[in-house]
């Protein structure tokens, strides 16, 4: 029955994607079902977006209601849903203002045209240079490749946007070089999940946080990825004792309703004016509903505090079977539950080896597994993740 529905879409859906052969029917907590009814453990959360899982009572609730009474009505209106997403988000993070969108690559899009917005305001002309990271990814928009430190997505669609430089991560002295008089803004990662699941330093991120103030440049945080939970803290900036000036979001911000956001300060903020930018559906009630639906369920029920507690769970299971296995474990390395594991081999036959026994994992770059389960998972589901991990690595470290 499956081929079925893989042959239609071959025929039908543009060819952008490699896909697992497995169509998804349904999801609860932290399990999938395929369309043949057989049952996977869910370590990918469709790419860090389902941090609560999969049809989350309080979610599914808050965005019936909400498609009950207003999906959709424009931002030329106020609406109760948007500004109750905007101040709950607002009032637990670093910022004073949001703008919604609707993608990890729009909430980067925005955060750009701030900066430049900003930087054109506050210092004139010709400071629109925007240094960015090798390895980092924010999106998949011109401008957001144009950011993408990674030559191979922007082969074929050269002319990127102008005035992005990159340098290395975690390389103080290389950042430092770069710096000029036309630089109006930082944009980086705090962990290179796409990249290779590599995590800034706290002393690089903390310097690179006080040249920036110094000269007024704006720190861009791209927690597409590492936010809403993630790392075991709301936000992954938290860990490094700072506050950046534009934080972009989506993924896990409508646990799986497609919603972006920036927050910033109102110092910031205020560069962006009525017709400077906005986005038709951005922040929806239906969106802001599943904002608010999520942020009060993270609150509600402790996921960051359980995030960071079973994440370290995870982290020493997988340090456990690095030791078990040495030379074909090479790291394990991340925050909370968002961890890469190097291994000494390619990984995509891991990978498949994982889809055969009823476990969803994913590819990083090189040779990087990415463990992304829902911030919801139980210790017993873990135990079940090790023991098959264990049995596929005694498998491939044999080879
Ligand atoms: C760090 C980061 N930024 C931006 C994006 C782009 O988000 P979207 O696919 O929602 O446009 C991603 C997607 O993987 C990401 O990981």
């Amino acid at each position: 029955m499956q081929q079925e529905w893989f042959d239609k879409g071959k025929k039908y859906l543009a060819n952008t994607y490699n896909r697992f052969p497995i169509g998804i029917a349904k999801g609860e907590g932290c399990w999938l079902w395929d369309m043949n009814g057989r049952r996977y453990l869910d370590f990918l959360s469709g790419i860090a977006v389902c941090n609560l899982g999969h049809a989350h009572k309080s979610v599914v609730e808050g965005l019936t209601k909400q498609a009950r009474k207003l999906m959709h009505i424009s931002n030329l209106f106020y609406t109760e849903a948007q500004i109750k997403a905007a101040e709950l988000l607002v009032e637990n993070c670093f910022g004073d203002k949001a703008f919604f969108c609707n993608s990890g690559a729009e909430a980067n899009e925005a955060a750009i045209k701030l900066a430049r917005r900003y930087s054109w305001k506050h210092h004139g002309e010709g400071r629109s240079q925007i240094i960015a990271m090798e390895n980092s990814f924010h999106g998949r928009t011109i401008a957001t490749l144009s950011a993408t430190g990674q030559t191979k997505f922007h082969v074929g669609f050269s002319p990127l946007v102008e005035d992005f430089v990159f340098v290395p991560f975690n390389d103080l002295d290389a950042f430092e070089k770069v710096l000029t008089d036309r630089t109006c803004a930082v944009m980086l990662e705090c962990i290179q999940s796409e990249g290779g699941v590599f995590v800034a330093e706290k002393e690089y991120l903390r310097k690179i946080r006080e040249m920036t103030r110094q000269k007024d440049i704006l720190l861009i945080l791209d927690e597409v990825q590492t936010g809403m939970g993630r790392t075991g803290k709301f936000f992954c900036y938290e860990h490094y004792g700072i506050e950046p000036d534009v934080m972009s979001l989506a993924k896990a911000l409508g646990s799986g309703f497609p919603v972006g956001a920036i927050v910033a300060k109102d110092a910031i903020m205020d560069a962006f004016e009525p017709g400077t930018h906005a986005s038709t559906f951005g922040g929806n009630p239906l969106a802001s509903a599943a904002v608010t639906a999520t942020i009060n369920t993270m609150l509600e029920e402790g996921i960051i505090a359980k995030c960071d507690k079973v994440g370290a769970y995870l982290y020493q299971g997988m340090l456990g079977l690095k030791k078990k296995y040495p030379g074909f474990i090479v790291d394990v390395r991340g925050k909370g539950l968002l961890l890469g594991v190097e291994f000494s081999t390619e990984v995509n036959p891991i990978v498949q080896d994982f889809l055969a026994e009823g476990v969803i994992i994913y590819a990083s770059k090189g040779n990087v597994i990415r463990l992304l389960p829902p911030l919801i998972i139980e210790k017993e589901e873990i135990d079940i993740f090790l023991e098959i991990a264990s049995k596929i690595f005694e498998r491939h470290s044999a080879k």
